[in-house]
C-alpha cells in the first residue's frame, strides 16, 4: 500500500515527499522528531509529543514555523487521510537550508510488535560504547540516530531485541530506542534525567502512574548490577508501551512479572482517555 505523507502541510504520494539536498536536516541531523502511537485511529498522546518537538527546538535555538495546533491537527489528519486505525506515526522537523526555511514530513507506517512480543519479553543486549550524559543532544530526540541504529542492528544480528547503553560513570542510561525500569519491591527505579537518556513522553506517563499499581517511583542513579537482583525489568516507549524484558547484559531476569503488566494496562487505560477527568486536560 502506498500510505499518503504531509510535508509543509500538503499531502502527497510518500514516494513524492521530498526534501532539498541542502537540507540541514539530512547534511548534519539538524532537526528533530516524534514517533506516535496510533490506536483505534487516533493519535495518542499527541499533545505531549508536539508540545516536546516545540521545546526541542527553543533549546537548539531552532525556528518552528507551525504552532503545536497546527501539527496535532496534521498530524490527525494524516492519519485520517490514511484511514491507519492501528500503527505509528512520525513527525520530522529538519532545520532546512537556510534559518526560517525548516521542512515538516509527516509520514505512516503499521506498527512493529504484536502481542506474541510481550508474552515472550524483550531480550536486552550491552553496548559497548557508552552514553555522554554530558552532551545536551541526549536529551533530545534529533535527527542523529546513527549510533542507536547501528548498535540495535548489531543486537538484533546477535538474536537480542533490543541494546542498552551504560552513561559514561557505568550506570544505566536507556536502550535504543526506549528507557528502562525496574521494580525493586515497592519502588519503581529508573535512570534520573540526567544519567544520559531522553526522557520518553511514555517513560513520564508510567512514573505519574506507578502509584496505582502500589509502588514509589524513583528516579536516581541505577548500577549495571541491579539488573540481576530486581523483581521485574521493563522497556517504555510511545510505540511500545510497557514492554517486559526477561534477560539483559547476559543476565536471564525474572519475568514477564506482574507489576510490569499492570502498568502496561494503566497506560492503556490512561492512552484510551477513560482518565481525562483527573485534572489532567488532553492526556492524549
Ligand atoms: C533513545 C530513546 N530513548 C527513549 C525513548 C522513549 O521515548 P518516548 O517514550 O517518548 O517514545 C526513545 C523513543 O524513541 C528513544 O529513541
Amino acid at each position: 500500500m502506498d500510505f499518503i505523507a504531509c510535508v509543509n502541510g500538503d499531502f502527497v504520494e510518500y514516494r513524492q515527499a521530498l526534501v532539498p539536498a541542502a537540507d540541514r536536516g539530512f547534511l548534519y541531523g539538524y532537526g528533530l522528531f516524534e514517533t506516535i502511537l496510533v490506536r483505534a485511529g487516533r493519535p495518542e498522546l499527541l499533545t505531549r509529543h508536539v508540545r516536546r518537538l516545540a521545546g526541542g527546538c527553543r533549546r537548539l535555538a531552532l525556528p518552528l514555523v507551525f504552532s503545536v495546533e497546527r501539527l496535532a491537527a496534521l498530524v490527525e489528519e494524516t492519519v485520517e487521510r490514511n484511514g491507519l486505525r492501528e500503527g505509528a506515526a512520525r513527525l520530522t522537523w529538519s532545520a532546512g537550508p537556510r534559518e526560517g526555511a525548516g521542512n515538516l514530513v509527516i509520514t505512516v507506517r503499521p506498527l512493529p510488535y504484536g502481542p506474541d512480543d510481550y508474552e515472550r519479553g524483550f531480550t536486552v543486549a550491552l553496548s559497548g560504547s557508552p552514553r555522554n550524559e554530558k552532551s545536551f543532544l541526549t536529551g533530545l530526540k534529533t535527527l542523529n540516530y546513527l549510533e542507536n541504529l547501528l548498535a540495535r542492528e548489531k543486537a538484533r544480528r546477535e538474536g537480542r531485541d533490543e541494546v542498552l547503553f551504560l552513561n559514561t560513570a557505568g550506570a544505566l542510561a536507556e536502550t535504543s530506542a526506549a528507557n528502562i525500569f525496574l521494580v525493586r519491591g515497592n519502588r519503581l527505579v529508573t535512570p534520573a534525567a540526567d544519567q544520559g537518556l531522553l526522557p520518553g513522553i511514555m517513560r513520564g506517563l508510567v512514573l505519574e502512574l506507578a502509584g496505582e499499581a502500589g509502588l514509589g517511583p524513583e528516579e536516581r542513579p541505577v548500577g549495571l548490577r541491579e539488573l540481576s537482583t530486581a523483581d521485574e525489568v521493563f522497556l517504555t516507549n510511545s510505540l511500545l508501551g510497557v514492554m517486559p524484558v526477561v534477560e539483559a547484559a547476559g543476565q536471564r531476569l525474572a519475568g514477564p512479572g506482574k507489576l510490569t503488566a499492570r502498568l502496561g494496562r494503566l497506560v492503556e487505560e490512561a492512552c484510551r482517555g477513560t482518565r481525562e477527568d483527573d485534572g489532567q486536560s488532553r492526556l492524549y
